[in-house]
């Protein structure tokens, strides 16, 4: 190992730009590491947005997007592409994130070269293959492959020690999303769509783009939304809408002719977060929302079968609704017409994290490379 501990963050998605950002600015900042972005590109737009607003450059982007692309090709291209970074580049420290496809195929480059790799939001478990697919089965081959684990939770570190994982090589750090959402309150910006709307108006935040929602889960979504917006003409719901266009078109054509239905393009973070807090309530099927949501004692309506994240439910931050839309419709008019029942939310625990989770994460790699002096102990178990 040379005198820096050279670390290279691997960003493909927005999520993981918007999560991965206050650690890179932490790695940026502590003169013990030398370290790079690496963008997958495997979204365009939506990552180079989140990127923007905490002012985090990519050393290096693959550009992998393509329209309407599949699984393999994002796959293969990123495998090539870190793979190849990584040979004109080694790194003591692969630092991959969450449970994307360029997480799972950065993560694959880095153990073919006997990288090792840090898995930042490890351990989150729906325990079904197909619910979220194919995120489940990327944190699971990723935590496979990972030498150390950054878990958000301790119940995300107590399903990494279930299957296996040595406990010196779990940290739980809390999720960095929330430092992430910490850093950005005070530099919201309320989106111009909103500027006409007078402050007591009543608005929902409504987004979905999960694989397994497309098609009728989708539909049935926008079926609850939208007889929600019908017995509440005064509402608002606000939906910023996904770039994959196999989410986008569906929820454009269900909610097509509801005039207080507002449709916006994906909105740059510090937009989302005002946009978040000035809400009632938000309904989501997003994994980042639901945590963030939590933070800001945000009621959540979560669009899913099942979570990965069932702190938020346990601790009552969020609802799981399913995609039913009798389901939906009547938890939504809950929260819409019972006040006390919505703002009792705000009682609520938060789980996923204090803003200080990058700065555990900062520890618990120097702990480790001083005690491996500068060789991962046992790189493989
Ligand atoms: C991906 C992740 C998902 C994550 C989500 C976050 C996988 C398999 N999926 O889903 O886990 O929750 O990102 O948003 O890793 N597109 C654009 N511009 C963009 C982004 C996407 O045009 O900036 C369009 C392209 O046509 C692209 C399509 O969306 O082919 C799908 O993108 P992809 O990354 O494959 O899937 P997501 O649904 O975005
Ligand atoms: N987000 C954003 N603009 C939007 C919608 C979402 O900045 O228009 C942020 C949101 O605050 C969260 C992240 O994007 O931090 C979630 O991304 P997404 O829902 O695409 O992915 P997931 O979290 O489901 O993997």
């Amino acid at each position: 190992m040379t005198e820096k501990i050279k670390v290279a963050c691997v960003v493909g998605t927005r999520p993981e730009a918007i999560k991965m950002a206050p650690l890179v600015a932490a790695l940026k900042r502590d003169p013990a590491f030398e370290a790079r972005v690496v963008a997958s590109g495997q979204h365009t737009d939506m990552l180079f947005q989140a990127l923007d607003h905490f002012g985090i450059e990519a050393d290096v982007n693959l550009d992998v997007m393509k329209a309407s692309q599949t699984l393999d090709h994002i796959t293969s291209s990123v495998l090539e592409g870190v793979g190849r970074f990584l040979d004109a580049n080694p790194q003591d420290l692969l630092l991959v994130h969450g449970d994307t496809t360029t997480t799972l195929a950065s993560a694959l480059a880095g153990f073919y070269r006997k990288t090792p790799v840090g898995h930042v939001e490890a351990g989150l478990r729906s325990h079904d293959l197909a619910r979220p697919f194919p995120e489940e089965a990327n944190r699971l081959l990723t935590d496979r492959l990972a030498q150390l684990y950054f878990a958000p939770t301790q119940l995300s570190a107590e399903n990494l020690w279930a299957e296996g994982v040595p406990k010196s090589r779990v940290f739980v750090t809390g999720n960095t999303v929330i430092d992430a959402l910490f850093w950005t309150l005070g530099r919201e910006k309320e989106p111009d769509l909103l500027r006409g709307m007078p402050e007591g108006d009543p608005l929902v935040l409504m987004t979905a783009h999960r694989r397994e929602s497309w098609g009728e889960p989708l539909k049935e979504i926008c079926a609850a939304a939208r007889s929600l917006l019908e017995k509440h003409a005064e509402l608002r719901l606000l939906v910023p809408l996904h770039k994959n266009p196999a989410a986008r078109n569906t929820i454009q054509e269900e909610l097509k002719g509801c005039s207080n239905a507002v449709f916006t393009e994906p909105l740059d973070y510090p937009q989302f977060v005002a946009v978040m807090n000035r809400s009632l309530f938000i309904m989501s099927d997003s994994g980042g929302v639901q945590e963030e949501a939590s933070a800001l004692k945000k009621p959540v309506l979560i669009l899913r079968e099942l979570s990965e994240r069932p702190e938020a439910v346990q601790v009552g931050t969020g609802v799981l609704v399913g995609t039913d839309r009798r389901r939906i419709e009547k938890e939504a008019l809950r929260l819409l017409e019972d006040r006390a029942y919505r703002e009792s939310f705000a009682n609520r625990e938060a789980p996923f994290g204090d803003g200080n989770a990058s700065a555990r994460i900062l520890d618990a790699i120097k702990k480790y490379f001083k005690k491996s002096g500068g060789v991962p102990e046992s790189w493989i178990k």
